[in-house]
């Protein structure tokens, strides 16, 4: 794949907004006129919604972690293949709500031949890191709060079985070892000031 887009990322616990920041983000910069696509994962790209099925619906907590992984790194090949792959060779920006990190923390976190399983797959199939990413970060209690009030899916904390407040400083860890790429940034402030400063550092990566 010839490169001539950028690639951005954006990570962190689930109720940290990057949803949201993701749709400001790509709609203040469809506004001037750059070309991108916004997508997320697991299930982004053409065919990917029923990867992500397997990955999110009634068999989660079912595969063991080595299935996990091949999982969604399979659905992060289609995604490169059917989207992101032919976005970023058009020359767009491609805007991706979690990536490679997602699974590095959510599977490999405290595990570390996971953890080289992760990369050793991502480097042999996917071979991409993207030019920026942004971890949001808040309180594990603020983040609780939110989901608490999204109906229907009050559940997938207790379904995932994981340390919360770990999963928050693996993606935090995240900053030391990719200091290149990664910035975190407060997901406590209100979402049109985080949208400002996402779009500065992104206006800054793609001028
Ligand atoms: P996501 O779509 O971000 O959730 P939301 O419904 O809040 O938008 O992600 C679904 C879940 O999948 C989330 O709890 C994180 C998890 N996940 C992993 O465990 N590993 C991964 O590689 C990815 C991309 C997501």
């Amino acid at each position: 794949m010839t490169k001539t887009g950028h690639f951005v990322t954006l990570e962190g616990i689930d109720g940290a907004g990057k949803t949201v920041q993701s749709k400001l983000l790509a709609e203040r910069l469809k506004a001037e006129g750059i070309p991108l696509v916004v997508t997320r994962e697991p299930g982004g790209g053409s065919g990917g919604g029923p990867i992500r099925d397997l990955l999110t619906g009634e068999l989660t907590g079912t595969y063991s972690n080595e299935t996990e992984i091949l999982l969604f790194t399979a659905d992060r090949r289609n995604h490169l293949d059917s989207l992101i792959g032919p976005a970023l060779a058009e020359g767009k920006l491609v805007i991706c709500d979690r990536f490679v990190d997602s699974t590095r923390i959510y599977q490999g976190l405290g595990r570390p031949q996971l953890r080289r399983l992760i990369d050793r797959l991502h480097q042999a199939v996917i071979g991409l890191e993207p030019d920026m990413t942004f971890i949001v970060d808040l309180p594990v209690e603020v983040a609780v709060k939110r989901i608490r009030t999204r109906s229907g899916s009050d559940r997938r904390f207790e379904q995932f079985g994981k340390e919360i407040s770990a999963l928050r400083d693996g993606f935090r860890r995240l900053a030391d070892e990719f200091p290149n790429r990664c910035r975190i940034v407060d997901g406590t402030m209100p979402p049109e000031h985080l949208a400002e400063e996402l779009y500065r550092m992104t206006g800054s990566l793609i001028s």
